[in-house]
């Protein structure tokens, strides 16, 4: 089999330069995107029509040529498949209908999801060889506060305030999505990814006996359950924003490797998390700047991870403003190094 670049830090191997990909690289950013988005009924509709998901994935690979392609759909397909009705409002981010926890069934989840993984094995055939792809769920505290709030939130009072008040429902929440996040990702994994990310977006709000039972101990469950019958999948955990417990979220979940937001000092990360792949840290607002100030920036990320297993990427996703030329530029820059 080609060699995918993506897969070397995995092993230890430090290149000339870092494979690359970026967080949400097909989107609302790219003209192409919206011409597959306007054929879907919504959102949900693009995740579950393999044949535009799939499209959808491959535009960002075509266009600048990036090491990985990420699986076009979303962290709320597991509300959706526990049977919380989710919709996307335009402009307003995701909305969900108020749940009764107990009435959630996590059997059948993964079936529910099968657009998914005809998706994935519809990318691997329209991807290069030496592309890899990379499966995702969102982690359990994250899901669920979209859950419990109903939608994006700041405070997430109404979340905090369910899992301080009454932890016994809470952590039965908690349960059924593990089982449905690991029953999900196995069969991504079945269906031909190379690697899974968990995507801990609101790990940044809690206090730390809340991060270690409500990040640290779902996380692990769900590493030890993708390592029992897939013990060399790498995975990768993103817990954004959460400062020093990072080090301890890499340590006691078993992730393979850290997805760094662009608040975490290299130096700092590089030396709490020496046995780690360490990806990321790109502020996404620097690659809507473009210029002399993203090629500094790509410089002094590049720099200080050289010597160290690395996967250059960004510390949030892409936002809709960014200029593509400026991705382009990102490609340039890295392909400039070898
Ligand atoms: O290219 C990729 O990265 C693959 C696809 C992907 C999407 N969402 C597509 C998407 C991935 C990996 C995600 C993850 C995701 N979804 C996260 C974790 C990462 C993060 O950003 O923190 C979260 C929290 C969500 C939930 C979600 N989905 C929100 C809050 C929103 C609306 C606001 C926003 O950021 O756009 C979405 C919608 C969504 N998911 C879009 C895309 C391309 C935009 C939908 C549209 O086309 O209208």
């Amino acid at each position: 089999m080609t060699e995918r670049l993506f897969l070397s830090p995995f092993k230890g191997i430090v290149g000339k330069r870092p494979p690359w990909w970026m967080l949400r690289q097909a989107g609302r950013y790219l003209p192409e995107y919206w011409e597959v988005r306007n054929r879907a009924k919504g959102f949900l509709d693009l995740c579950f029509t393999p044949e535009l998901a799939s499209e959808v994935t491959l535009q960002p690979v075509r266009r600048f040529g990036m090491d990985a392609a990420i699986v076009f759909s979303d962290i709320l397909v597991i509300p959706h498949a526990l049977g919380q009705k989710v919709g996307f409002v335009q402009g307003e981010g995701p909305k969900l209908e108020p749940i009764a926890v107990d009435r959630l069934e996590a059997r059948g989840v993964g079936e529910r999801l099968n657009p998914v993984y005809e998706t994935i094995r519809r990318v691997r055939e329209g991807l290069p060889a030496e592309t890899a792809l990379i499966g995702f769920a969102g982690s359990p505290w994250t899901v669920a506060t979209y859950m419990i709030e109903g939608g994006s939130s700041r405070e997430h009072a109404k979340v905090k305030h369910h899992a301080l008040s009454d932890p016994l429902s809470f952590a039965r929440l908690i349960d059924r999505i593990v089982t449905s996040t690991v029953d999900y990702l196995r069969r991504q994994a079945d269906a031909g990814v190379d690697a899974l990310q968990l995507f801990e977006s609101w790990a940044g709000v809690l206090s730390e006996p809340m991060f270690r039972q409500w990040v640290i101990e779902p996380t692990r469950r769900i590493v030890d359950g993708i390592r029992a019958t897939h013990p060399k999948m790498p995975i990768i955990g993103f817990p954004r924003a959460a400062g020093a417990m990072i080090a301890i979220y890499a340590e006691e979940t078993g992730v393979d490797a850290i997805n760094l937001d662009q608040m975490v000092p290299l130096g700092w990360a590089s030396a709490a998390m020496p046995t780690k792949v360490l990806q990321g840290n790109l502020d996404p607002l620097v690659l809507v700047t473009g210029g002399q100030t993203l090629d500094d920036e790509v410089k002094r990320i590049l720099d200080a991870m050289a010597e160290r297993p690395f996967v250059f990427n960004l510390g949030h996703g892409v936002v809709p403003e960014t200029p593509p030329e400026n991705v382009a530029r990102v490609a340039e820059l890295l392909k400039a190094r070898g």
